[in-house]
């Protein structure tokens, strides 16, 4: 009797253990844009390829865009402690964890995607990368967006147009540092309340992308954008090294292969957001888009090129010097 009854335990033990094998790993992939961005499409690929090649009864991942699950305040730590896989949060909202990725946000230091291509694709790119690593957290990968223009409530023309104005900014110290040299005030907010402090008039303005600008509305609550290309708006998609490393190793192999192609194409639209975007918003004429003349242009480079020579230790001269050189094709 005894006998049987550890049988029937054993057989229920192992029945168990086969419905535990048969849960699929599940990647819950949290952003804050919309999904008609580089990140929101890079995202949803990845996610139809993995389901695709592995089959959502083996991998599964689900994506939460619009800052639904978490912002990228919180985001980070929700990654350490397992609540999602994987996100993606801006290279200006790592700060907590590294201050070595604040390089990217020095302000004129990449000129094109293609020299922002080439430092990340160079030593010093990928050894950023790895900067989180003792922190738990594993770069898989770059995803670009684009550069950055600056919208406000008032035309910005030269640096002396946006003293005095409020800017939102994300929560990067080199940003901050660029704001104040323009005797500026930054104010650090989630992404996700922009449209309404600028909709209110909270603040004055705020520096993004085309696509992030035309996506969310920043537009119609923004009647000037001067088109700047001042900055840079880039990602990182990271995931925590305790569940990556605890995947199985072919698995991890091939998810890594969709992430990656799933890059290439977020970065292809990228490249095309850049310009439709852009359009889109001429078109629609709720905002007027300054361009700058070059002496103009040479009027802000000077105002905030002390930004660079602040935060030379704290991002590494070489790494500074690195990024610079990649602006020049070999
Ligand atoms: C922002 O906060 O402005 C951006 O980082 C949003 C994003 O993820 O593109």
């Amino acid at each position: 009797m005894r006998l049987l009854m550890s049988a029937v335990a054993a057989t229920g033990f192992m029945f168990t253990a086969a419905i535990a094998q048969a849960e699929p790993v599940v990647i819950k992939f949290s952003h804050v844009v919309a999904e008609n961005t580089p990140k929101g499409q890079m995202a949803n690929m990845f996610r139809d390829l993995v389901k695709e090649r592995l089959g959502d009864d083996k991998v599964k991942v689900e994506v939460y865009p619009n800052s639904q699950l978490f912002n990228d305040n919180n985001v980070l730590q929700a990654v350490l402690l397992g609540d999602v896989q994987m996100a993606a949060p801006a290279l200006s909202k790592f700060g907590r964890y590294t201050k070595k990725l604040a390089l990217y946000d020095l302000p004129f230091l990449f000129e094109n995607m293609d020299a922002v291509e080439r430092f990340q694709k160079g030593e010093k790119g990928q050894e950023l990368l790895k900067t989180m690593e003792d922190k738990g957290l594993t770069g898989l990968g770059y995803i670009h967006n684009g550069l950055k223009q600056l919208s406000s409530s008032k035309p910005l023309r030269v640096p002396a147009d946006a003293s005095g104005l409020k800017f939102r900014i994300m929560s990067s110290k080199v940003l901050e540092a660029q704001f104040e040299t323009l005797d500026a005030t930054p104010l650090k907010k989630p992404f996700s309340e922009v449209f309404t402090l600028l909709q209110t008039k909270a603040i004055d303005g705020q520096e993004n992308t085309w696509s992030n600008m035309y996506s969310k509305k920043f537009f119609e609550v923004q009647p000037y954008i001067t088109a700047s290309n001042h900055g840079l708006l880039d990602y990182m998609v990271v995931t925590s090294t305790e569940f990556w490393t605890g995947l199985p190793d072919d698995v991890r192999g091939e998810v890594k292969k969709a992430l990656d192609e799933a890059i290439v194409h977020g970065n292809k639209v990228a490249l095309e957001k850049h310009v439709a975007d852009r359009k889109k918003i001429a078109e629609s004429g709720k905002s007027e888009i300054l361009e700058l003349t070059a002496e103009e242009r040479t009027q802000w480079v000077d105002a905030v090129k002390p930004v660079w020579e602040e935060f030379a230790d704290q991002l590494g001269q070489d790494f500074i010097d690195a990024a610079y050189a990649s602006n020049k094709a070999e």
